[in-house]
């Protein structure tokens, strides 16, 4: 046993030296931080069952460094500590247990929790309120000074207080904090990189890292790079809590993290941490765990310190999300639109709590941005629900073996050429009747959740594909037993299940059929509002026809105007460019911002105005005002449910555009598909044609009650008030839409007004 942990420990030292060589020295590490922990915490454990084992070159006998020969070299006014590391509310549990030894009995202790941002450490000194210093942690004694670096940050202040309302600053201040890219910022960075063809920078951290040893400050000063600062490491200053520091922090200007909570016990923080892993997602910066500090500092500093980690702080740490493994192959997905999806190979890796063998690579153009590579070692990242993608090549690892990705020319399911859309990234398989895509359309119409037929599992659609018994979603209902008796296990009671089952599904209520046609964003959510908005599908298919017709008038209306638009604008971001592009796109730019609008040429005018020549013109401008008044008209019904955006309803017109997929719906009516008209509970049309807008709490009704009341009385009620708005609805403490009803002269009404224009009083 002894033996195996003396080997395991050797191993631990050569891997961990190594790979911090690859880090610090070389910068270019070919494992992740998570990974590196991992081997690091093992090692550590073993030295603590077994400290003979212990040896001078351990890497747990010093902490790393990030000197580098480019910086003159600072020293620190107190070391830069580091934290140990807990992975589970046992590990915290332990760590407050070995703490209370350490104090006098009965002491009671509250905690801060931080995020811990995955950045890297800045130490920034203060003179009278003025920056002076700033350096890397180095190797915690001494640092780089990357000074001139440092105050291109813009949230770094320059002079504390920043604001004159602020707390006056004391004469010596050192504080400790951590720069790194907002998630927003490296997207952004990657944006400009991508337009300017350059390569993608695949890990903020080391990107960070390395905007901030820039001998230029000049291109640090070009990178978005944001500085959150969360300790004090010398000061003149005394402060009772952890939290009041933070508190102080803040109001000299100090960019604090708004998440930081202070806890009364331990046991509130470890109730907390589940909701926490889940907010990690939707925070603005990338955190690799939680640091949970002692907030009494009296008793922090009584603790003391332990190696390089202070006792009276510990970091929790997230389970791993990013990890490293081979990209064996990249095969070719197709799904139900048609979109290619490259997808990785990969030898199995854990990751985020399941192994994982494939991942998304996107698209193609975002390989060849990252240029990753078959045979590439590739970090693949897994958080949350959403689908493990590769996040990029470990350019570090290669070997000259690696291939290049190519990407396909022809579908390989059915051999159509692929196409790519204008401004599209993906390539897109055109065929409707692509196997594979009449596949993916069938698993996922007939899945439970959908049209839940059941007897219809993955491989019997695939038989039944091969066999050419279905070539779309509506051939399912034209499924006679006879040939499905010849299949391979297809016994007389399995046949029988199966047409109950599809006989079944022909009568499923509207929304459940509309969110199983695969229309793109129309889940269960959306197919339940254009329900109960259109009653009918007919109804539905109707209206965005009428769009679709209203669009491709107001497209010839303005291809004079397009004519003279040079190239390079439609690539540019720029005015003009914004011009086009709301042209180009009137459903979703145009339509939505004049619905109610009465006269809107002037504003249109406006929108399109940066176009050359023409668009200044009267003539033409009215002749397009009209054609978009035409648009307005066609899309109201849809543009005007509540929930339901632009885009979506941009999706919604599409698919009902597209000939084939009218086909299918007029080949399962015509196969008997009818979903029974919903049971509309129609009191009376005492309301008929009447626009209500509800606002405040009314006496007894609910809004949704008193929204129910109104709709069987055959009224509508919509969201906002505007000009075609009939009445307001007006309860107790109303919102600014009493203000705009008054303003624009519609008349205002109470529950009991209601009540007796229905009747009812
Ligand atoms: S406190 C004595 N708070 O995590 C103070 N550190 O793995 C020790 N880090 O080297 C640090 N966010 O660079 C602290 N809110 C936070 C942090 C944080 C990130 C970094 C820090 C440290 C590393 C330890």
């Amino acid at each position: 046993m002894t033996q195996d942990a003396a080997k395991r420990a050797a191993e631990l030292r050569s891997l961990l030296n190594y790979h911090s060589y690859r880090y610090y020295v070389l910068n270019d590490p070919v494992i992740t931080d998570a990974e590196y922990d991992a081997l690091f915490n093992e090692l550590k454990a073993l030295e603590e069952a077994h400290p003979e084992l212990i040896t001078p070159d351990s890497p747990t006998q010093r902490t790393g460094s990030d000197l580098t020969e480019d910086f003159p070299k600072v020293p620190h006014p107190a070391p830069i500590l580091s934290l140990a590391n807990t992975f589970d509310a046992a590990g915290l549990r332990a760590w407050e247990e070995r703490n209370l030894k350490l104090l006098p009995e009965n002491t009671a202790l509250s905690y801060t929790l931080e995020p811990k941002f995955d950045g890297l450490t800045i130490v920034i000194t203060y003179e009278n309120g003025v920056l002076v210093r700033a350096a890397t942690r180095g190797n915690g004694e001494i640092g780089d000074d990357v000074t001139a670096n440092v105050r291109t940050i813009r949230t770094v202040p320059l002079r504390i207080p920043a604001s004159p309302d602020g707390p006056k600053a004391p004469q010596r201040l050192v504080v400790r904090g951590e720069v790194l890219f907002l998630k927003k910022d490296f997207e952004a960075l990657n944006q400009q990189q991508r337009k300017a063809g350059l390569p993608l920078y695949v890990n903020a951290r080391n990107t960070a890292s390395g905007s901030l040893k820039q001998k230029d400050s000049r291109i640090t000063a070009s990178r978005p790079l944001t500085a959150y600062i969360y300790a004090i490491v010398d000061s003149d200053m005394q402060f009772d809590t952890q939290w009041e520091l933070l508190t102080y922090l803040r109001a000299l200007g100090f960019l604090v993290a708004n998440e930081a909570q202070l806890y009364p016990n331990l046991e509130a923080i470890i109730s907390a941490l589940p909701a926490w892993e889940k907010r990690r997602e939707s925070l603005p910066y990338e955190i690799d765990g939680l640091v949970i500090k002692v907030n009494e500092l009296d008793v922090a500093h009584e603790l003391g310190i332990v190696g390089k980690d202070p006792r009276s702080a510990i970091a929790y740490k997230f389970p791993s999300e990013e990890v490293t493994t081979r990209l064996i192959d990249v095969t070719v997905n197709i799904g139900r639109t048609g979109k290619v999806t490259p997808t990785a190979q990969l030898e199995p890796v854990f990751v985020g709590g399941v192994t994982v063998s494939n991942a998304s690579l996107h698209n193609y153009d975002q390989i060849e941005a990252l240029d990753i590579r078959i045979g590439d070692i590739v970090i693949v990242k897994r958080s949350g629900d959403v689908i493990p993608y590769v996040v990029g090549p470990v350019t570090g690892a290669r070997t000259g073996d690696e291939k290049p990705i190519v990407p396909p020319t022809h579908c390989p399911h059915c051999q159509t050429a692929l196409v790519k859309p204008e401004g599209a990234v993906d390539l897109f398989c055109p065929n409707p009747r692509c196997p594979e895509r009449v596949f993916r359309a069938v698993e996922f119409f007939v899945s439970r959740g959908a049209m839940d037929i059941e007897g219809m599992g993955p491989q019997t659609v695939k038989t039944l594909i091969e066999r050419g018994l279905i070539t779309d979603i509506a051939d399912i209902f034209t499924l006679q037993p006879e040939p499905l008796l010849e299949l391979e296990g297809f016994a007389e009671k399995k046949v029988e299940n199966l047409m109950a089952s599809i006989e079944a599904a022909k009568r499923r209520p509207i929304p459940q059929l509309l969110a199983s046609l695969g229309i793109d964003g129309v889940g269960e959510t959306v197919a339940n509002l254009l329900a109960e908005r259109f009653g009918s599908i007919e109804a539905l298919e109707t209206t965005a026809l009428n769009i679709h017709k209203a669009l491709k008038a107001f497209e010839k209306a303005i291809e004079p105007l397009l004519v003279n638009v040079p190239e390079m604008a439609e690539i540019d971001p720029d005015n003009i460019g914004r011009a086009v592009q709301r042209l180009r796109n009137p459903l979703v730019e145009l339509a939505p911002r004049y619905i109610g609008v009465e006269n809107f040429q002037g504003r249109l005018a406006r929108a399109i105005a940066p176009l050359p020549d023409l668009a200044l013109d009267a003539d033409h401008t009215e002749a397009i005002a009209n054609a978009l008044k035409e648009v307005i008209q066609a899309a109201e019904p849809l543009l005007t449910i509540e929930g339901l955006g632009p885009i979506l309803a941009k999706n919604i017109v599409d698919w009902f555009a597209d000939d084939f997929n009218r086909e299918v719906l007029a080949k399962m009516r015509a196969a008997g598909v009818q979903p029974p008209r919903p049971a509309q509970k129609q009191a009376s049309n005492e309301l008929e044609g009447l626009t209500f807008v509800i606002t405040g709490t009314l006496p007894s009704l609910s809004r949704d009650e008193a929204t129910a009341l109104i709709k069987s009385h055959g009224g509508r009620v919509t969201g906002s008030v505007s000009k075609r708005t009939d009445y307001v609805l007006v309860g107790a403490s109303p919102g600014s839409k009493a203000e705009k009803a008054k303003q624009l002269g519609i008349p205002i009404i109470s529950e009991e007004d209601l009540l007796a224009m229905i009747g009812k009083h």
